[in-house]
């Protein structure tokens, strides 16, 4: 019995890792193993665990954060190099309360804020998963962080002021449904890891949970309720459809949100999409901020963009701003092109993007480069347009502002 057992969990072994042979330890079932690859892909480990062109899991991605960039380590069961070595409470230490395996305290690039949300069931369940990969040896490289930041110690002060552990606690009086949304959104999906906004010292504003960020020269929206710069005037199906298939007919997800679809929302079950927007939908959300005048049509400004954006955009996009559903997403009351900071405009624009292909949905539609085309000065002049065209309302772009978004983007929009 015994042997039939560790027989057929070594074939699942093969199946879930890919071509691993490593027998399962005791406790790790097929239920626990397949609930925790299920939920490690919730938690998207594997987009930052994952050099690029290395092996899944096998670490030494560089996170650029605001500080320098932060190499993820190996999360395989290598011994020397990866989790091997590491039980269940080393693990749950590591994501409840950023502590390592000696004691060390890690960087919060780790979400490990969001993650001591996560209840230990879950976290053992997903080292379950962990351990039944194949192991890769592979050391990350050194971190490019300055003094005093890499010395791990200052971290203390940083969790005491940012840092709140604790597992997710359901609010009595909500569904089942709206309970099991509030646990992925805030705790495995870290989804305010990008659009809730950071202080200096990159702990996240408690007072605007949800209420739009900036990371590496891109715009996360607000995912609260506001009907212009937010979610307000999405359904429940069209967020689930956003998270499922990387579009919908209001929008297209691309640079880090595309490989958050990719990795991630795509291969959840359809229960689990609904529960995240049902929260979403109902949360109360960050004030909303009261809505610019927006910039009067006859404005010379406004003027040059409708020229440059007739030229260069109305092909896809169209005239009014509605682009074609699901092809060209819409820029008439995007809370993209309305969201206070420019970021992803200016990035799109300069760099082209490319919308994430999923199995629902295969072939990303792309859209081209302007640099060569456009000065940031044009570019300036059709943002402001954008984001006051159609009934759109947000600050104009100052040439200044694309000048110095453009000078920091150094790698490619990069999209799976
Ligand atoms: C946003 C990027 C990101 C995501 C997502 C992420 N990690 Fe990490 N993880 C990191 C970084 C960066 C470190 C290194 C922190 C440090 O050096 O202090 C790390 C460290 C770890 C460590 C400590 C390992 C060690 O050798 O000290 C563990 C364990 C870990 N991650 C597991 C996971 C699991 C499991 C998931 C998915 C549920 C996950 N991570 C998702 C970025 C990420
Ligand atoms: C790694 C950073 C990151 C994480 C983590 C992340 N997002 Fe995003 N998200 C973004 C960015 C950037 C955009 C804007 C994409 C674009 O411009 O196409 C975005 C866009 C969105 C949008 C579309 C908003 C709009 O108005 O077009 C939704 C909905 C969304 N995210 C939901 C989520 C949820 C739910 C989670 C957690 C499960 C999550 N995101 C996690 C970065 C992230
Ligand atoms: C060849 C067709 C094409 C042209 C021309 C084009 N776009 Fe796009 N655009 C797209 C596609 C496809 C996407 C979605 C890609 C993605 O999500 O990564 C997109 C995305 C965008 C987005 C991001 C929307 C969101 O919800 O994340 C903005 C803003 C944008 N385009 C503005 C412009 C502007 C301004 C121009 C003119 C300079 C332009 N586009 C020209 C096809 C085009």
């Amino acid at each position: 019995m015994k042997r039939a057992l560790s027989l057929a969990a070594s074939v699942l072994g093969l199946a879930l890792a890919g071509g691993s042979t490593a027998a399962l330890a005791d406790g790790q079932d097929y239920v626990t193993i397949t609930r925790g690859q299920y939920l490690a892909t919730a938690g998207d480990c594997v987009s930052c665990h994952t050099a690029p062109g290395g092996k899944p899991f096998a670490g030494g991605r560089g996170i650029m954060t605001p500080f320098g960039v932060i190499y993820t380590p190996n999360i395989t069961p290598d011994r020397e190099t990866g989790l091997g070595a590491w039980s269940n409470d080393d693990f749950v230490a590591a994501m409840q309360h950023g502590v390592g395996k000696d004691g060390e305290l890690l960087y919060p690039a780790l979400p490990y804020p969001y993650y001591t949300k996560v209840t230990r069931t879950d976290l053992v369940a997903i080292k379950a998963y962990l351990d039944t990969l194949d192991p890769v040896r592979n050391e990350a490289p050194p971190n490019g962080l300055p003094f005093p930041l890499n010395i791990r110690t200052a971290l203390m002060g940083w969790n005491m002021l940012f840092f709140t552990p604790g597992e997710f606690q359901p609010v009595a009086g909500k569904s089942d449904e709206w309970n099991r949304g509030a646990y992925l959104v805030e705790g495995l999906g870290h989804c305010g890891a990008c659009h809730t906004p950071k202080n200096a010292l990159g702990g996240d504003k408690g007072d605007k949970v949800l209420a739009g960020g900036v990371l590496d020269e891109w715009t996360a929206p607000n995912l609260g309720g506001d009907l212009r710069t937010g979610l307000g005037a999405w359904s429940t199906e069209d967020i689930v459809q956003y998270l499922k298939t990387g579009r919908n007919a209001k929008s297209a997800a691309s640079g880090p949100m595309a490989e958050v679809v990719y990795y991630s929302t795509q291969h959840m079950t359809d229960a689990d999409l609904k529960a995240m927007a049902t929260y979403l939908k109902d949360r109360a959300g960050a004030p909303a901020p009261v809505a610019p005048q927006p910039v009067a049509a006859t404005d010379p400004v406004m003027q040059a963009g409708l020229a440059i954006y007739q030229d260069n955009c109305s092909a896809c996009h169209v005239s009014s701003g509605e682009g074609i559903a699901r092809l060209f997403p819409a820029l008439k009351g995007s809370a993209v092109v309305q969201a206070d900071e420019p970021e992803t405009l200016v990035r799109v624009v300069v760099q082209g993007t490319r919308a994430a292909a999923t199995r629902a949905a295969p072939t990303g539609p792309g859209m081209p480069a302007f640099d060569w085309k456009l000065s940031d000065a044009q570019v300036a002049s059709l943002l402001t347009y954008i984001r006051n065209a159609w009934g759109n309302a947000a600050a104009p772009v100052s040439a200044d502002t694309v000048k110095k978004i453009h000078g920091r983007l150094t790698d490619t929009a990069a999209t799976p």
